[in-house]
């Protein structure tokens, strides 16, 4: 049985208050997570509410309901427990925040309980043996730093891998890269909320220093390494037409624009290409490239399931981006993987820009077989996820 549900005040990666909970059983069980938080957030995420709220919430309404449950690792019960103390659509009365780090503690303490790893635990037996690709952040902008690129992020995907670790050394090395090639042309750079390199150059610039690095390093460690973006164009689009930089494009132009990125870079992956309530241009840009190229779907439909069902009944994307504080459990996650694997998408787990030490996604990415993971490529609190796979990796 779940003793006790505990809340407290913690600081997430960018300084800011984030909710961090603690279950524990009484056979000794313990879990302890805390939510991450978005910068570039999309209009239909669950509602994350000010941290002193959610752990009010949490305390008054979840801890409650979960105190004295039987329990045994059952994670539908805790997360539908959460909806029902909620009690609204999308997580406004308690917090995504306070949801989001309940449903993660949860699931740690049944693990525990159980004496298995967490990937195990929401996995099962025949898990936990095909590994994410990850996609490493090494350059970018947007809403992630100021003054530095439009594009909010360029990616690195090391798609012909020989294993997990070989994948994170050789983003880790590009990230290395990226910057020595900035520093020969003179070029300054601090970094973004994601550990990315953000120096003050345009995307064509960003392209060129990109593209050079990945290939430096598909040369050292012998295996292909791809490009990719989070274009995260809901945040530049007025309704009319797309800025990045001082350009200006209509909706054709941004799907012309992209596709010509995608044939001229060889990308693996676009994010975010077009606006968020567009699953039209999306499905238009899916019908152009989608063959060759993951069109992810983040802000167009924040790990929900409803819209992810618009999207494949209209062929909008053939990827979604999954991150559990957008939905606010981890079963609702889950869902949305399921739906998308079932119907050929490609699931992309993903950590936010405001991010802490929990690895709890690197589990979920594994007990899924998601195909890719995206959680940075440099710094502790990415390094947090990118480590765990690393060692999950070792066990397997
Ligand atoms: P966010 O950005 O966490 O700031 O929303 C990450 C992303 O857009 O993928
Ligand atoms: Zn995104």
């Amino acid at each position: 049985r779940i003793e006790a549900v505990r809340y407290r005040p913690v600081l997430d990666s960018r300084g800011n208050k984030t909710v961090e909970a603690e279950v524990t059983t009484d056979s000794g069980g313990f879990g302890r997570a805390a939510a991450p938080s978005g910068a570039s957030t999309g209009e239909h995420e669950a509602v994350e509410l000010p941290v002193e709220e959610a752990i009010a919430a949490g305390r008054e309404h979840v801890a409650p309901r979960l105190e004295g449950r039987e329990f045994a690792g059952d994670q539908r019960g805790v997360d539908s427990a959460l909806h029902a103390a909620d009690g609204t659509e999308d997580f406004s009365e308690i917090g995504a925040n306070a949801a989001v780090a309940t449903s993660m503690a949860a699931a740690k303490a049944a693990a525990d309980v159980l004496g298995v790893n967490t990937y195990q635990h929401l996995g099962g037996a025949f898990r936990g043996r095909n590994f994410p690709t990850p996609l490493g952040n090494v350059l970018g902008g947007g809403a992630h730093a100021e003054d530095a690129t439009a594009i909010q992020e360029f990616l690195v995907a090391p798609t012909g891998a020989p294993s997990v670790r070989q994948a994170v050394f050789a983003n880790a090395a590009v990230h290395a890269r990226v910057k020595e090639i900035l520093e020969e042309d003179g070029v300054p750079a601090a970094k973004g909320d994601e550990g990315a390199w953000a120096p003050s150059v345009d995307d064509a610039t960003a392209f060129d220093v990109v593209a050079e690095a990945a290939d430096d390093v598909a040369d050292e460690f012998g295996f292909d390494v791809q490009l990719g973006l989070d274009m995260a164009a809901a945040e530049c689009y007025d309704g009319d037409e797309y800025a990045y930089g001082d350009d200006r494009r209509s909706t054709e132009e941004q799907i012309e624009y992209v596709a010509g990125l995608v044939a001229e870079y060889d990308l693996a992956y676009v994010e975010d290409p077009l606006d968020e309530n567009d699953f039209e241009a999306f499905a238009e840009l899916t019908d152009r490239v989608g063959d060759e190229t993951l069109v992810c779907g983040d802000d167009l439909f924040v790990t929900n399931t409803e819209r992810l069902q618009r999207g494949i009944d209209e062929g909008s994307a053939n990827s979604i981006l999954v991150k559990p504080n957008q939905i606010g459990t981890l079963s609702d996650a889950f869902d949305a993987i399921e739906l998308a694997t079932r119907n050929g998408y490609d699931a992309v787990v993903s950590h936010r820009s405001g991010e802490t030490e929990d690895a709890t996604i690197a589990h979920l990415a594994v007990a899924t077989d998601a195909p890719f993971i995206k959680t940075g490529a440099v710094g502790g609190e990415r390094t947090a996820k990118l480590n765990e796979l690393i060692r999950i990796a070792d066990e397997a």
